[in-house]
């Protein structure tokens, strides 16, 4: 079986290649950072415009790269949701053009299962059941995954993500976009605790976070005084920590209400090297792994999606279903909705 992998959700155009016997056969990623870089975030209508330009010749380059023809594909997957419509519908019109053409199956995927199951594209992979805390721009979630599509929900934010919290910050202190990776570097030249921010909702109980007070605090400051660069790095430091370890407190309370002894961290803020490396320390200490994806694979990429939608393929019906010529995509999607994958 090989699947073509599609992702369009956001301002990353990901192509990848996945066979089910001999594992990933390549990938080609596209950012669109520098083209939203002037407006300080992600403007739809231009991912959708790029999306456009870009998905089709990295899709013949990736083919050629992997040696592989159009013909001996056995399925075309794409984001299906959550995302920007306009953005979500170029990878999905693509994939059902083509998948129509050649007569084999179009299968929407869900990104957020993608970004969960990521870390089995690595060796070694978690096993079922694991708890997976999925940090990204757009969600903070806490899921107990026991199984391709077996997802219960445990805890999530309730206001902005924890990417989103890294972004915003990182706007107010002047860094360009995305902000996590810029904030991060600046925090390694600073010390947390020369500032002081809040940790939202560390005592509050649930599994649930919060992020956007964050945004105000330091906003607060930067009104209040003017900071140097070295006030600007110890700033970076602190806010850094304060999402890394909330992100963290709540993560072993989650292990610790749910018994389960492997944790998966999938998303693009799990590229974080302090939040790796405070939950490996505080997990080891309870006895329990953690599981990264590999960085490349952290932050939105086709790699996942075609996994993703292989491993969904392997037990499924839709490999039967060839593409129709009518598709929808889901620019709001619960994960829990999604089907558990027949055994
Ligand atoms: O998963 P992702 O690529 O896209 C979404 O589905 O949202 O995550 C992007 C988010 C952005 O908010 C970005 O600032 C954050 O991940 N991010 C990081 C780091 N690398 C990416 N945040 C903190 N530290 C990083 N090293
Ligand atoms: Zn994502």
């Amino acid at each position: 079986m090989l699947v073509l992998g599609i992702e369009t959700s956001c301002d990353e155009t990901g192509v990848a290649l996945y066979h089910s016997e001999r594992g990933l056969l390549g990938h080609t990623l596209y950012s669109q950072a520098r083209l939203h870089a002037a407006y300080g975030g992600v403007v739809p209508e231009l991912a959708s415009r790029d999306h456009i330009r870009r998905v089709l010749p990295l899709t013949r380059g990736l083919l050629e790269q992997a040696g592989c023809r159009l013909e001996e594909l056995t399925a075309v997957a794409y984001t299906e949701g959550p995302g920007l419509a306009g953005a979500l519908l170029v990878g999905a019109a693509v994939a059902h053009g083509l998948a129509y053409a050649l007569g084999i199956p179009a299968l929407g995927v869900h990104h957020l299962e993608a970004h969960l199951l990521s870390p089995l594209l690595s060796k070694p992979a978690p096993g079922f059941p694991f708890l997976a805390l999925l940090v990204s721009g757009g969600h903070t979630q806490l899921v107990r995954v026991s199984g391709v599509g077996t997802y219960e929900l445990l805890g999530e934010t309730v206001d902005d993500a924890a990417g989103e919290a890294f972004d915003k910050t990182a706007k107010v202190l002047g860094l360009g976009y995305p902000g996590g990776p810029a904030l991060a570097k600046l925090a390694e030249r600073g010390h947390p605790g020369k500032f002081t921010l809040p940790r939202p909702m560390m005592a509050s109980g649930d599994l649930n976070f919060s992020f956007s007070g964050l945004k105000t605090a330091v906003l607060t400051i930067a009104r209040e005084r003017t900071l140097d660069e070295a006030a600007r790095a110890d700033l970076a430091a602190e806010i850094e920590a304060a999402i890394v370890e909330v992100l963290a407190a709540k993560a072993l309370a989650a292990l610790e209400e749910t018994g389960l002894a492997h944790l998966v961290v999938a998303g693009g803020v799990g590229a974080n090297q302090s939040l790796r490396s405070r939950l490996s320390k505080a997990a080891c200490k309870r006895g329990c792994t953690v599981f990264y994806p590999e960085l490349e694979f952290c932050t939105d990429n086709g790699a996942m999606i075609a996994f993703a939608a292989a491993l969904r393929l392997q037990h499924s019906a839709v490999s039967c279903q060839l593409s129709a010529l009518s598709f929808t995509v889901r620019p709001r999607w619960d994960l829990e909705t999604l089907a558990p994958q027949p055994v």
